[in-house]
């Protein structure tokens, strides 16, 4: 390896929606600040997507707006490669190798796994506690709620992702971490069983500092699709003033300098990532001295909020209008991701005694 060959970085997000100010700060910020000094590759997982059975015609449309969202967010595709996963079919075939050495315990085993398999029984938390009975209403799941195979095989799908591209660095959010810990232990063991030293074992990317935790609006945990307390990038102006103006507060401070509850601290935490610190610093002592409107604190925070979404949402509509813009790109970064793709693929057909004849 030359010694001036940059790290290989790889990252992917699902498209089973918009992107919101969670997915903004929480990683699209950070991949825009790394594109100079990584080779960076940055992908839709549309594969991934269909796990949960999505609309046939809204996958299409989610793999186009993620797209369109980290284009506009500052993903550069003259810096990084920006592809869909579906575009690179060696993934596909690297599956169902890489699938030969794993084993269906150790993915049932993994919490995102249960979470799912439990959504598609239809059970609560407390019904698995007891793995043996979890594993028994999943054998035993009539045709209709079954768990599907490809939810379970979800993290060798991710771990090709990763090895195809023989990315060293990841970065993922803490759910996703132990995909990435299964990641590195198919790379040490099919490097193992063969006796080869053909791939690198990942980390996350550790971009230093406290990880950030955009909470969400209905005053309790993070910003999450699922949750319902999003603000979108894509949010209209009006639309996006309304839902913050709604989220959640308290009765206010009842005397100088009490503890904030956790609404507040909320919204405190998204007005020091949105707005400058004179404005946070005014906020704060309003609320130390009992003087706080919470509906000043919103305000503010709204107006602060556009002022990052503004243009991103500009953008993401000019691109969304513009097919020709999106095919050229998306060509462009297949052939890229395809070339290294295919040079593994032809490694590992090759250690795996998968030989032309
Ligand atoms: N599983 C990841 C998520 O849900 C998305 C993903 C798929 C991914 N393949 C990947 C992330 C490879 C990093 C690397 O967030």
């Amino acid at each position: 390896m030359s010694e001036n060959k940059k790290e290989i970085v790889l990252s992917g997000i699902r498209a089973t929606g918009n992107l919101h100010l969670g997915n903004y700060f929480g990683a699209l910020r950070k991949f825009v600040a790394i594109q100079d000094d990584y080779d960076c590759n940055f992908f839709v997982a549309d594969y991934h997507a269909l796990t949960t059975n999505p609309d046939p015609s809204q996958l299409h449309h989610n793999v186009k707006s993620v797209l369109a969202e980290y284009l506009a967010a500052g993903l550069d595709p003259e810096k990084s490669t920006i592809f869909v996963q579906s575009d690179v079919p060696e993934v596909a075939e690297m599956y169902l190798l890489l699938n030969m050495h794993v084993g269906i315990g150790e993915l049932m085993r993994t919490a995102a796994f249960k979470d799912k398999a439990r959504k598609a029984l239809g059970l609560s938390q407390a019904d698995d506690d007891n793995d043996e009975a979890f594993e028994k209403q999943i054998i035993g799941a009539d045709t209709n709620k079954r768990v599907n195979a490809g939810l379970l095989t979800y993290p060798t799908l991710m771990a090709v992702d990763i090895l195809i591209q023989k990315a060293t660095k990841v970065p993922v959010g803490k759910d996703q971490l132990q995909h990435l810990e299964l990641t590195r232990r198919f790379a040490r063991r099919f490097n193992a069983f063969y006796g080869v030293d053909i791939f690198p074992e990942p980390t996350d990317f550790d971009f230093g500092g406290a990880p950030i935790k955009v909470p969400g609006l209905n005053g309790s945990g993070k910003m999450g699709k699922s949750e319902g307390n999003c603000v979108y990038l894509i949010d209209e102006p009006k639309a996006l003033t309304k839902k913050v103006m709604r989220a959640v507060t308290d009765e206010g401070p009842q005397s100088p300098n009490a503890p904030m509850s956790e609404p507040i601290a909320n919204l405190f935490t998204l007005l020091e990532l949105c707005s400058t610190p004179d404005v946070v610093e005014h906020f704060r002592s309003a609320y130390a001295d009992c003087s706080i409107r919470y509906g000043d604190l919103k305000k503010q925070l709204a107006e602060d909020i556009l002022k990052i979404t503004n243009p991103i949402r500009e953008r993401i509509n000019d691109i969304l209008a513009d097919e020709a813009y999106i095919a050229k790109i998306l060509k462009n970064g297949a052939e890229r991701a395809r070339q290294r793709a295919a040079d593994t693929l032809n490694e590992v057909r090759h250690i795996m005694g998968i030989r032309k004849f």
